[in-house]
């Protein structure tokens, strides 16, 4: 039966379709003046998006222009710089000021020029008088300029997006208190300045409300409490402050909650147990003081609490472990002690637990083996005294693993190397013995950080296997040997290109190799760090060929010959540290004048010569140390 029913309607359906859409009059003559008034202060097209807007032609067929079909008058216009469409999606630019004569669209209930980038100058105040406006998208475009007071008689509007413009000022009083049919509004990414108006209170209908990056300050108002709708808050990126009123524990339908990057002080209030919804709530970068409320615990929906760098404190609430259904704990640089709660081993959802700089004790609950789907795992810099691993993580499926300074002591636990972690930091403990040569069997590794341990060895051939490394840090132990087996690892193409490498304060021997530059890992390193070590030879010259070298830092060696002239083909370089070496010869004048250069240090060595003419302002502190230098910074050269 409902094979033959669907035909049916469908004719009908285009039948009426058809019948309506056959204009019954042409274009209103007010709303064609009105339309082609906003062409001409269109000063450039490029994609034709107005082409069909021309005098001769009846309006209501223009790209873009809808009429209502029985008065025949202007409803829409949607102009666009991003249109998509079934099959089809056009980005494009319109350059041009906003003309005041559209606001003779006395009849118009869209008016979307959203995205077209280039729109510039003022909204124009006559645009209030657009009082059958129930939509209005100027979002993505420079305008400039404040929200016109006269917006107040928009009373139908419903969605207003002015999103991403060069908008400033302070928003008018006015404005928030008569737009109560509005339900989702959008100033973000502009200048807008002062407090946040308490007539906030009166946009009741308000399901979105996004007002960050921008430069609003004060409080935010408790008025807030009557946005019974709402489900989107975003006031994060300004400089808001104050408390978080207690009013917003009433939004029972909020979704999302961020008011990151602000300056709020105070503490949580009990009351958020009220946002019964909230599945996002990121208060991260503020002041924020004292403890967490353990109402927190009834947030049953929430699945990301981001509270990282502000000050709270006191225990963690154990009714934290009733939130089933969170999934990443991020409260980092905070001030929290006494122990993890047992209760964290009932987040069955938790992928990421970072609770990392904080003040928190051991011993780290071993229930937590519970959490299978923890694949993230942060306690770095907390006084937890672990001494060893704990054992529990064995059985974990963790991809990262962070206990920089928790107290670990004694040799790398065997287990590692059958693990899958692409993560591990151990650095800053007092872990001793050899780098094991299992290491090469953790094939995942991407980084690897265990700088600030005792371990004494050279680094394993099978370090080579480390396919996927990127970032190598192991500074500060005492490491000896050769680095060959670090230059010449082997990558898994497209990955494993080392992007930094860190082996400092170490007791590295032998030279670098002379083809470093050329070897498969290296080509897209970043840093490199190998001062304070006793390597010797002289610098390669193949390090020119290191295209996205950044920092070079090899202080503090033994190394003895010329700076390579070819270094100066490594045009990234910002940090060149070459002090404290034996170095001779002059200064290549291409390497002091890399374009990007902003940290020069050679002293300390026995360079000799004029140094070159240069740009950059590079303090006479590193050329010192070198009797045969002269020249500014230096004094001047004495002439012969
Ligand atoms: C005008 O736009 C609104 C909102 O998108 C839409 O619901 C309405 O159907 C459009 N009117 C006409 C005549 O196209
Ligand atoms: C609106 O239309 C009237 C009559 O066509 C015209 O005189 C007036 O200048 C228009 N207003 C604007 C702001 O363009
Ligand atoms: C934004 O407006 C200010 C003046 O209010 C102006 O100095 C600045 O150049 C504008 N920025 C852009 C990107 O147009
Ligand atoms: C933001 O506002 C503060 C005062 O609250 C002011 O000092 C600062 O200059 C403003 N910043 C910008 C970019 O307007
Ligand atoms: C957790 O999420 C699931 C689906 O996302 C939902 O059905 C369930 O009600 C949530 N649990 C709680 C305690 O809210
Ligand atoms: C590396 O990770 C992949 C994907 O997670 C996994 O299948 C593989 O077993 C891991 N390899 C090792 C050596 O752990
Ligand atoms: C390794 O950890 C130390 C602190 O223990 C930190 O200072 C260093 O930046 C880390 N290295 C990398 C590459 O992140
Ligand atoms: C490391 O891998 C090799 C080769 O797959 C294997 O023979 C060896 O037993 C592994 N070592 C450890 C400690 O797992
Ligand atoms: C590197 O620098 C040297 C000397 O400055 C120059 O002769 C050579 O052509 C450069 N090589 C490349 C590949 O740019």
């Amino acid at each position: 039966m409902s094979i033959h029913r669907k035909p049916l309607s469908l004719i009908l359906f285009l039948l009426t379709l058809s019948l309506i859409q056959s204009p019954s009059q042409s274009c209103h003559q007010v709303d064609k003046q009105a339309l082609l008034g906003f062409k001409h202060k269109i000063t450039s097209d490029p994609s034709d998006l107005l082409l069909s807007w021309t005098p001769s032609s009846d309006c209501c067929a223009w790209a873009g222009v809808a009429c209502d079909p029985t008065s025949g008058r202007v409803v829409n216009v949607s102009r666009s710089g991003l249109m998509s469409g079934a099959d089809f999606i056009i980005d494009t630019y319109m350059v041009g000021t906003l003309s005041p004569s559209l606001s003779n669209l006395s009849f118009l209930q869209l008016l979307d020029l959203s995205n077209l980038k280039e729109l510039r100058g003022r909204i124009p105040p006559e645009f209030g008088r657009l009082s059958r406006l129930t939509h209005l998208f100027l979002d993505k475009n420079k305008l400039a300029g404040s929200i016109p007071t006269s917006f107040q008689f928009l009373t139908k509007l419903e969605k207003l997006f002015l999103s991403d413009n060069n908008l400033s000022g302070t928003v008018p009083f006015a404005v928030f208190s008569s737009l109560s049919s509005l339900s989702q509004l959008g100033l973000s990414g502009n200048r807008f300045s002062g407090q946040i108006p308490l007539s906030l209170g009166n946009m009741v209908s308000l399901t979105q409300l996004d007002l960050h990056e921008n430069n609003f300050s004060g409080k935010i108002p408790d008025t807030i409490g009557k946005l019974k709708l709402l489900e989107y808050l975003d006031l994060s990126e300004n400089q808001v402050s104050g408390s978080i009123p207690k009013s917003i524990g009433g939004l029972s339908k909020l979704v999302l909650l961020y008011l990151n990057q602000n300056q709020l002080t105070g503490t949580i209030p009990s009351s958020i147990s009220g946002l019964v919804s909230m599945q996002f709530c990121r208060l991260s970068e503020n002041k924020l003081t004292g403890a967490l409320p353990a109402s927190i615990g009834q947030l049953s929906n929430i699945q990301r609490l981001i509270f990282e760098n502000n000050m709270l404190s006191g225990k963690l609430p154990a009714t934290i472990g009733n939130l089933v259904n969170v999934t990443d704990i991020f409260f980092s640089n905070n001030r929290f002690f006494g122990e993890i709660p047992s209760s964290f081993a009932n987040l069955g959802s938790l992928q990421t637990l970072d609770l990392s700089r904080n003040q928190l004790s051991g011993p780290i609950p071993p229930q937590l083996v519970k959490l299978q789907n923890l694949q993230s795992l942060d306690l770095s810099f907390n006084p937890l005294g672990l001494a060893t691993i704990p054992e529990w993580i064995e059985n974990s499926r963790l991809f990262r693993l962070l206990l920089a300074k928790t107290g670990l002591k004694g040799q790398l636990p065997n287990w590692l190397s059958s693990s899958s972690m692409s993560t591990l930091d151990l650095s800053s403990n007092r872990l001793t013995g050899k780098l094991p040569t299992w290491i090469g069997n953790m094939t995942n590794l991407s980084f690897l950080n265990l700088s600030n341990n005792g371990f004494h060895s050279s680094i394993p051939l099978e370090f080579k296997n480390l396919v996927l490394l990127m970032d190598l840090d192991l500074h500060s132990n005492m490491l000896s040997g050769q680095l060959d087996a670090v230059f010449s690892k082997n990558v898994q193409e497209p990955l494993g290109h080392f992007n930094s490498i860190d082996l400092s304060n170490n007791m590295f021997k032998g030279f670098i190799d002379e083809n470093i530059g050329e070897k498969t890992a290296m080509t897209s390193i970043v840093s490199l760090v190998l001062s304070h070590n006793p390597l010797g030879g002289s610098i390669p010259a193949s390090l020119g060929k290191l295209s996205a070298l950044q920092v070079l830092e090899l202080l503090g060696n033994e190394l003895s010959g010329r700076i390579p002239m070819e270094l100066g083909n490594a045009t990234e370089l910002t940090t060149i540290v070459l002090s404290n070496n034996k170095l001779i010869g002059s200064i290549p004048e291409n390497i002091l004048n890399l374009k990007g250069l902003i940290e020069f240090d050679v002293s300390g060595n026995r360079l000799s010569g004029r140094i070159p003419p240069h740009k950059a302002l590079l303090p006479v502190s590193g050329f010192l140390g070198n009797p045969g230098l002269c020249g500014a910074p230096l004094p001047p050269c004495r002439h012969r």
